[in-house]
């Protein structure tokens, strides 16, 4: 196909969720041109307003002519729910798949660069706190696995000629606004809100890198401009258990009950981001958003939802699983 010397837009993959979403916002906010491709197949908690060109189709749908006019591809869709993909392994292949078909479509166009997102379950039970980007891989999840076998197709990549400059994002515990309520946060602040109740897996003592969204979304940003590291986590360096999670939430509201539930079988124990490498490639941003604070915004957004929304939202989440 000829190559288009006038490569002005910015594509997302999975731009209608949590983080392609803020992502994409933040583009279109900023002058860029933004397309965005989701299939919606998961219902986005904020309509995909202000997003830029919308394509509604699966990634495997793609075709070359989406990509004529694209300079950066930030590939975020993917299935990632870690329990759900225990029981439908086999949807988790759409990971792989998806992501082999944006890479050869993009090779062929001859898109310069590809930002794909990756997560820290690739690192399993890691041997090493801060973990870095040299770690061992040993998954523990269909979806975990599914990361891995997207990372090898994007590392292939980075070796081949003529295919674009690829990095791989391995976000920690990204949470904000407009997350789904399968994740911790955003189930927490959910529950708390409809029914006075903190639900907590095991004994709470799990512990997260928890970073806000708006300091993920500055730091994606600042990839376009930047060569490309192969590797690179997105996490803050710090940890915070689930229970410190709840005693954040309980000063909201004091007489809030908390509930146990039974673990998750494969439950790793820590995620804490060795971020020496992130800070080469894009700075340390002293200032982001803290726990309590990104915390008190989360909730406060929820609230602004309305109970009857809250109720719909849990209701699909738990359906779904
Ligand atoms: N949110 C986190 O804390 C976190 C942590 C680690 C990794 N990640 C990774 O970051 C990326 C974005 O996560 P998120 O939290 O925004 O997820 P999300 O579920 O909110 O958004 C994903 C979006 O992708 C779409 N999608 C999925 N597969 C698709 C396909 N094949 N074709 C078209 N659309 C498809 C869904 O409809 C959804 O809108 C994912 O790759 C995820 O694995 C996120």
């Amino acid at each position: 196909m000829q190559k288009n010397p006038s490569r002005d837009r910015i594509l997302i993959t999975g731009g209608a969720g949590f983080i392609g979403g803020h992502l994409a916002r933040a583009l279109v906010a900023s002058g860029e041109e933004v397309t965005v491709v989701d299939d919606l197949r998961v219902p986005p908690m904020i309509p995909p307003e202000g997003t830029g060109k919308f394509l509604e189709k699966p990634v495997l749908e793609l075709e070359e002519r989406d990509l004529s006019d694209v300079r950066f591809v930030y590939h975020l869709a993917s299935h990632k729910s870690v329990p759900r993909s225990f029981q439908q392994p086999l949807d988790y292949l759409d990971n792989v798949d998806s992501g082999r078909h944006l890479l050869a479509l993009c090779t062929s166009v001859g898109v310069p660069k590809v930002v794909v997102g990756s997560t820290c379950e690739v690192y399993g039970e890691a041997d090493m706190l801060p973990t870095p980007e040299t770690s061992p891989l040993s998954p523990r999840s269909p979806y975990a696995a599914s990361k891995v076998g997207l990372e090898m197709l994007a590392r292939a990549h980075q070796r081949a000629s003529g295919a674009p400059e690829v990095g791989i994002v391995r976000f920690f515990n990204v949470y904000g606004p407009g997350e789904r309520p399968d994740a911790l946060v955003p189930r927490l602040c959910a529950n708390l809100l409809t029914r006075n109740e903190l639900p907590v897996e095991g004994d709470g003592e799990q512990r997260r890198d928890f970073t806000y969204i708006t300091d993920v979304v500055g730091k994606l940003v600042m990839l376009a401009g930047r060569p490309l590291a192969p590797v690179v986590n997105f996490g803050s360096g710090r940890s915070f258990s689930v229970n410190d999670v709840v005693r954040v939430l309980q000063k909201a509201s004091p007489d809030a009950g908390v509930s146990q539930k039974q673990s998750r079988p494969n439950e790793i124990t820590e995620f804490r981001a060795s971020t020496a490498l992130q800070a080469r490639q894009i700075g340390q941003k002293a200032d982001g958003v803290g726990l309590e604070e990104g915390i008190r915004l989360t909730l406060a957004w929820w609230e602004s939802r309305g109970l009857d929304d809250i109720r719909q939202r849990i209701f699909q989440e738990e359906r779904a699983n």
